[in-house]
């Protein structure tokens, strides 16, 4: 099919409104795209190795999925998206208390297994509700998940 460049636009790519999906590399919603060589390094990478704790093995987390984590006192919630990336926040939801790593997770959010509240995994913020969790910086290093509080 021609078109012309006056007339007419050029044919987009097309995704389906109103569907989540976190492996969906079109999802402009997704601030890193692992296939994109020019997104910007995780600052993560850069963090200091003896600051970090181990938590066990990568595999214990299934990708798409979410894992509580008690560490000194605290409850983390860790997770893996469907793309390989892994964040880690507070396992208490802002509203009630929530276990986010119960929540469904995809295209960095989190949704609140209790009351569909939806949590920025990058910044802890709430998404059209008042409040934020604490967010961690979290990696994957040999097969293990290491994390820094
Ligand atoms: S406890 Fe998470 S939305 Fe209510």
């Amino acid at each position: 099919m021609s078109y012309s460049p006056v007339t007419e636009t050029p044919p987009q790519p097309s995704r389906p409104r109103n569907t989540w999906s976190p492996t969906d590399p079109m999802d402009p919603t997704d601030p890193i795209d692992p296939m994109d060589p020019t997104d910007p390094i995780d600052p993560i990478d850069s963090m200091d190795p003896t600051d970090q704790i181990d938590l066990g093995p990568l595999d214990f987390i299934p990708l798409g999925e979410g894992r509580a984590y008690t560490l000194g006192g605290k409850t983390i919630a860790v997770f893996r998206q469907r793309d390989g990336r892994l964040f880690a926040t507070d396992n208490a939801c802002p509203h009630k208390a929530g276990p986010l790593a119960d929540g469904l997770v995809g295209s960095g959010k989190v949704i609140c297994p209790l009351h569909m509240w939806k949590i920025d995994l990058e910044t802890g913020r709430c998404l059209g509700e008042a409040g934020a969790v604490r967010t961690y910086p979290v990696r994957a290093a040999n097969g293990r998940i290491r994390i820094t509080l």
